[in-house]
């Protein structure tokens, strides 16, 4: 049984293949396709067409273009292949109120305007402080507990969800229990019937938050939101699903880039060593690993509306079209010499965080909380390295988001 996101994007597995020993190379057969042009048609699963964009410059193209949609209902593969019961319920009206991410302008440009006049200077400022003491609180924990770890339970998936617990404002008393629900939700293993179930259980929790946040409004996202907008205000089903989109898209994309990326820089020990030596190298280095690692391996989903024609392929409305922001980031007409890690690469554009009306909203706030966190890494833990040979760190390649599922690692403790 295929992965969901599999399902949604008709994607066949072969897609995803990356050669044996080579964790951070992108799948074979799109190394293959990307050296023949930059559009193709492949077979997707179910005998249905499937399009992949691997060029830079058209994945650019398609990610501005209004033609092409971001409403998975457009797609007649999506549509034909969920099971109804999980189309019912995952597409009902209520679910899928406030989730931008999945809608067209115009509807998408009020959601997104509210939500980007929340992200305010001011919130992101006293944001910084109570991230440094995520990740300070965390390295303390490691440390008492070490010299050894896994880097993924103990590090990289908790500091984003605290982040983003501190964002919404969720009771500190009641994190444990959300950080238990969303790690269930996000992981694509847990079978479909269960994402539904978990999502609703979030939801209640959601709702709950924003009831308490519209009876005594606090200083926070969600309080602000609750009162963004006093003409037309946010119904609390809009407010639920704008409050999950910035969960699911801000922590686990978040945590496996700190997992991943740690991982590939202890793979690179000449590049580690200049990142230890020079620690104002870290903003640098970070935009770097966004591009060489480009965790949404799977590609950014878009369907056309109507037929487009696309580097002399027609393309069919309601057809799946993948755009490979990993090929793109790795496009040789673009970077020089892409497939090496180079932390002093002067910071040129990527695609990790999409292009367009869509791209990542958090960035800067992900940019903030990496940068912390390998710097603290860095230093806190002099002679990091792992604790199993490379080919046994279990690696997320079935799924949406790429990256580790543990990171055993270890350290000098007597200099710690
Ligand atoms: C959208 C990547 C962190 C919130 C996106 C998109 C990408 C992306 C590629 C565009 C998807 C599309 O076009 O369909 C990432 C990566 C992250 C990250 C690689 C971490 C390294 C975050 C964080 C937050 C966040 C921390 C919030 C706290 C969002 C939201 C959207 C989005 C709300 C939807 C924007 C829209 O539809 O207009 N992200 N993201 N992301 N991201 Fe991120």
């Amino acid at each position: 049984d295929e992965p969901r996101s599999f399902r949604l994007l008709g994607l066949p597995l072969e897609l995803t293949e990356r050669a044996a020993g080579c964790p951070f190379a992108p799948a074979t057969r799109l190394t293959e396709l990307s050296t023949t042009g930059p559009v193709h048609r492949v077979d997707g699963v179910n005998g249905d067409d499937l399009w992949v964009v691997t060029g830079h410059a058209e994945a650019r193209a398609v990610l501005s273009d209004p033609r092409f949609s971001s409403d998975l209902t457009r797609s007649t593969v999506a549509m034909s292949r969920l099971p109804e019961q999980i189309r019912d319920q995952l597409l009902s009206p209520r679910n899928r109120a406030g989730n931008f991410l999945g809608m067209d302008a115009p509807q998408h440009t009020r959601y997104r305007k509210l939500l980007t006049g929340q992200f305010t200077v001011r919130r992101m400022r006293q944001l910084e402080p109570r991230i440094a003491e995520i990740v300070t609180e965390h390295l303390d924990a490691l440390i008492a507990a070490g010299p050894t770890a896994d880097l993924v339970s103990a590090f990289a998936l908790p500091v984003p969800s605290l982040v983003i617990s501190e964002l919404l404002g969720v009771d500190y008393a009641d994190r444990g229990t959300f950080q238990q629900r969303t790690a269930k939700l996000l992981n694509l293993d847990t079978p479909l019937d269960e994402v539904v179930e978990q999502s609703e259980a979030l939801r209640e929790f959601m709702r709950a938050l924003i009831r308490a946040k519209r009876a005594k409004p606090t200083d926070d996202l969600l309080s602000g939101l609750v009162h963004a907008d006093p003409d037309n205000p946010l119904t609390d089903d809009e407010l639920v699903g704008m409050a999950n989109l910035l969960l699911i898209a801000g922590h686990e994309t978040t945590a496996n880039m700190l997992a991943l990326g740690t991982f590939a820089l202890l793979e690179h020990p000449d590049q580690l060593a200049l990142l230890r030596d020079d620690p104002a190298l870290t903003a640098t280095a970070v935009e770097e690993l966004l591009r060489f690692l480009t965790i949404l391996h799977l590609g950014i989903r878009r369907t056309p509306l109507e037929e487009v024609e696309l580097a002399g392929h027609r393309i069919p409305p309601g057809a799946n079209v993948l755009i490979s922001a990993q090929m793109a980031n790795l496009d040789e007409e673009q970077y020089e010499d892409p497939t090496t890690l180079d932390l002093t690469r002067p910071r040129a554009s990527h695609l990790a965080f999409g292009h367009g009306i869509h791209q990542c909203l958090g960035q800067q706030l992900a940019r903030v909380e990496m940068t912390t966190a390998f710097t603290e890494l860095l230093r806190r833990l002099p002679g990091l390295r792992l604790a199993v040979p490379a080919d046994q760190v279990p690696l997320r390649e079935n799924m949406a988001i790429y990256g580790v599922h543990e990171l055993p690692v270890t350290w000098d403790a007597a200099r710690a």
